[in-house]
């Protein structure tokens, strides 16, 4: 079967073509257009609802007529509209959810909604063998909106064992960029100041200096707090208190560069041990199959390899998967293959006649949350 997949949530524009075995449980993407608002976003240091819709309406046809065309199918190949109904930033879900209603009803096309984060969860199944996700799964969803620990003991199936408890981890990137004046987004922009870490310092002759950089140290929050929820907001307060004091130091613009990076560096490393060492805490204490990651601070690589060495040295028998770059961040494919798996339960329920008047029933919801079918 065709799905054409919708995704309008933040500031991306997407549209994906999949293509999927039911027999198989395979899915294969045809196409996944993304358009992303970065730049429009920029001068504003954070994504501008009103803008992102606008932008939005002005993308989604260009956006779908070049999915479209890329997966060498028309509309009426297509089985499946699937479209991101929350939660997100409610301009921009409009745009999305009413493009797909009015697809799904002048071309009678069945619809179904999707969850953003059940979207991240599963971008883990493309163009991947569907088998490696054996039940229970644990998953680390991080992105600009959330930080989650979820248990799935089946397809469809969440439970979540911990969040936090005020910004998201992705969010905290963006802040601390924000912050030091590095620009939007955050995420790559502080993990390729962190990147440079190394270097800089061993360039370095200033020993005093060296002394300082390599000693700057910020609190891990909640790291034993005996639960798996997360904190971020003292974190990057921390941040702000170390960046007033270096500003008072008059540096030069040298210094100051390598001061960001020492910052960047120290933050990445703060954030990633809390993420890695309570997602191993949760793995010891649920024991999964398999550990996934989600979500566009999932693209990090230091995230990936701090979870990845603690996962297979404490734990070798358990399948660690991370969507490829391209499906770490907001895309459409990761909201076709979550809507793919939710279409085959609802074929096992018999129920799938319903799809077809979802045009009259979906609207999209901010504050969605994640239910278990
Ligand atoms: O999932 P996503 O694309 O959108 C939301 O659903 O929020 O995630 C975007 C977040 C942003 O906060 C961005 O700064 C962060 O993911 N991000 C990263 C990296 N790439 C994107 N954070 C850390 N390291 C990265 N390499
Ligand atoms: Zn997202």
């Amino acid at each position: 079967m065709k799905i054409l997949a919708i995704e309008t949530s933040c500031d991306d524009t997407s549209v994906a073509i999949m293509d999927c075995d039911e027999k198989n449980w395979a899915i294969k993407t045809l196409s996944n257009v993304v358009s992303s608002q970065i730049a429009i976003h920029t001068k504003w240091g954070g994504v501008v609802p009103n803008l992102a819709a606008r932008e939005h309406l002005k993308n989604l046809i260009p956006v779908l007529s070049e999915a479209l065309e890329k997966s060498n199918q028309t509309i009426n190949e297509i089985d499946l509209i699937a479209v991101t109904e929350g939660p997100g930033l409610i301009p921009a879900l409009l745009i999305g959810t009413n493009g797909a209603k009015a697809l799904a009803y002048t071309k009678n096309i069945a619809l179904l909604g999707v969850h953003h984060v059940e979207g991240h969860l599963y971008a883990n199944i493309i163009n991947n063998d569907i088998s490696q996700m054996k039940f229970p799964v644990l998953a680390l969803t991080v992105s600009g909106g959330h930080t989650q620990i979820i248990l799935m003991k089946d397809h469809l199936n969440y439970e979540i064992i911990g969040q936090t408890q005020d910004d998201a981890a992705g969010e905290a990137f963006d802040k601390v960029a924000k912050m030091l004046q590095l620009g939007y987004p955050g995420g790559p922009i502080v993990s390729e100041y962190a990147a440079k870490f190394d270097d800089a310092i061993n360039s370095l002759k200033d020993s005093e200096l060296k002394e300082e950089l390599t000693c700057i140290k910020f609190p891990r929050p909640m790291l034993a707090s005996g639960d798996f929820n997360f904190s971020f907001s003292g974190l990057k307060t921390s941040v702000l208190y170390f960046i007033r004091k270096i500003e008072q130091k008059n540096l030069s613009k040298e210094i100051l560069e390598l001061y960001k990076i020492a910052i960047c560096y120290e933050f990445q490393n703060a954030a990633v041990d809390v993420l890695a060492k309570k997602m191993s805490k949760a793995t010891e204490k649920l024991e999964p199959k398999t550990v996934i990651m989600a979500g566009g601070v999932s693209a990090n690589s230091t995230l990936q390899n701090s979870l990845k060495n603690e996962i297979s040295k404490k734990y070798p028998s358990i399948n660690f998967i991370n969507p490829t770059i391209k499906l770490c961040g907001d895309n459409a494919a990761m909201i076709g293959a979550a809507a793919f798996v939710k279409y085959q339960k609802l074929k096992e329920e018999g129920s799938l006649k319903t799809l077809k008047a979802n045009w009259k029933k979906l609207e999209a919801n901010s504050n969605l949350k994640l239910e278990s079918y």
